[in-house]
């Protein structure tokens, strides 16, 4: 091993294991850990917004739902392009293609959202968003289903 190997593997290994003795200022050993995002507070306040009677037939959830799969759905597996990560339908090339006309409204509907949780990336927030729309239509539909069934019984 070189001489000046040596010294970058004797900085390397010293940087991971900083001396408690070390004379060298506190600033350059802490290690701050990034707040923590309560992904339930995010679903919740989804989950708030999703019943509008002025809108559809009274539900923000399919649409959302929608988004979340038309960002995932150009997925290739072939090269990996695609998909969900970097919520790429934010930029005119994908929001403007004929399939996905229509999802503005989800993806404004969301912004405020994303301004109340900054630390949720766009993807996270959209498949999120379509993940609560689908519990939460499934909720109501058993919530339905257990009073027609309890109302016959
Ligand atoms: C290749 C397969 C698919 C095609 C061609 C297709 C096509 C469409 C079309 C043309 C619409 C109507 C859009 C409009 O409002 O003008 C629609 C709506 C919708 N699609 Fe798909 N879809 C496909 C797969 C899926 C999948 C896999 C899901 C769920 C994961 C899905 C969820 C929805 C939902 C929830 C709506 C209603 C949105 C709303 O009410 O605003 N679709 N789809």
């Amino acid at each position: 091993m070189s001489v000046a190997a040596a010294g970058s593997y004797y900085y390397y290994v010293s940087s991971l294991n900083p001396d408690p003795n070390s004379k060298i200022p506190k600033p350059f050993q802490t290690k701050t850990e990034p707040p923590k995002l309560d992904f339930q507070k995010v679903y919740n306040r989804i989950a708030s917004i999703l019943d509008a009677s002025d809108y559809d037939d009274g539900s923000y959830a399919p649409i959302l739902l929608r988004l979340a799969w038309h960002a995932a759905g150009t997925y290739d597996k072939t090269d990996g392009t695609g998909g969900s990560n970097g919520a790429t339908m934010r930029y005119d090339a994908e929001a403007g293609h004929g399939g996905n006309a229509g999802l503005k409204v989800a993806r404004d509907l969301l912004e405020p959202i994303k301004k109340e949780f900054p630390s949720i990336s766009y993807s996270d927030l959209w498949s999120l968003a379509g993940v609560a729309a689908i519990q939460e239509m499934v909720c109501l539909q058993n919530s339905l289903s257990l009073f027609l069934f309890s109302s016959l019984m």
